[in-house]
């Protein structure tokens, strides 16, 4: 790996537990402004501190996040669709490697939509970026099954989806959890991280969702809603780490979640 690229690597992932707590914000790029994220800089500022990187969009970037940060983005480059229309995998490449660089980002994400009707595009263009990004030092992740894909959320799909991803050159992968999720590990030669999907009962299952997944070799989270849809966003994210950096149990980062929601964050105290 060029020197570049093992730097952007290398920055987002913890030289300790070799593993990322990526905070996801990009949702709006195809859902529009979902609940807790409306105002995502009100949303983002809390919790970025907190994040090993950031992924989102360029127009999320550009005016929710303020350009002195040094929390590394993962950049979203991928777009066209939206929960209106029937097929959200008729997606192109919205914003170039070359736009990306300026931006000065870790990584670049697009989505891949195996099995759905634009499954041919979607490939096409991740190899293509690969390229891209291979000349630039800067890494690709594909991001498996969004929207209607997660359906088809089981380990044999997954694992189909993310060794194609990998085998296509992408640096990194981001998928969802699954029964049988080592099965998806196994087959994948790069690091994997999870997605949380959709806000779940409890802030519990979330903890849980993150300590299985890592346990089957999950190489940490890309998680959205479940942090800034909890009404505790900053102290979740913080039992999270505990999880995906300290081998915190569940009973463990509970423990932490609870300590950190009397904590005022630096907003607030501010
Ligand atoms: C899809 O909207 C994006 O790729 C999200 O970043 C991804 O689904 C992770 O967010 P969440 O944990 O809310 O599913």
């Amino acid at each position: 790996m060029d020197w570049g690229m093992e730097n952007r690597m290398a920055r987002m992932f913890s030289p300790v537990s070799h593993n990322t707590v990526m905070l996801a914000v990009d949702h709006g790029y195809f859902m529009g402004p979902t609940h807790r994220l409306e105002d995502a800089r009100s949303t983002i500022a809390p919790l970025l501190p907190h994040a090993d990187a950031l992924a989102l969009t360029r127009g999320i970037l550009r005016r929710c996040v303020p350009p002195q940060t040094d929390t590394p983005i993962v950049l979203r480059v991928s777009g066209g669709a939206t929960v209106l229309k029937e097929d959200l995998s008729d997606e192109k490449i919205t914003t170039s490697m070359r736009e990306a660089s300026r931006l000065n980002v870790c990584a670049v994400a697009m989505s891949v939509f195996v099995g759905a009707p634009h499954e041919h595009e979607s490939l096409v263009h991740l190899g293509e970026l690969v390229s891209e990004g291979e000349e630039a030092g800067i890494p690709v992740m594909a991001i498996t099954a969004v929207g209607k894909e997660l359906e088809k959320r089981d380990a044999r799909y997954l694992a189909l989806a993310c060794r194609v991803s990998a085998e296509l050159g992408a640096h990194l992968v981001k998928t969802y959890f699954c029964e049988d999720f080592s099965k998806v590990v196994e087959g994948c030669p790069v690091p994997l991280v999870v997605a949380g999907g959709p806000k779940l009962d409890s802030d519990r299952a979330a903890l849980e969702l993150a300590r299985r997944a890592i346990d089957e070799g999950a190489h940490g989270i890309d998680m959205g809603r479940n942090i800034w849809q909890s009404d505790h966003p900053v102290a979740m994210l913080r039992a999270l780490r505990a999880i995906v950096h300290e081998k915190a149990t569940v009973r463990e980062a509970l423990d932490v979640l609870e300590g950190e929601k009397g904590r005022p964050t630096p907003a607030a105290a501010a």
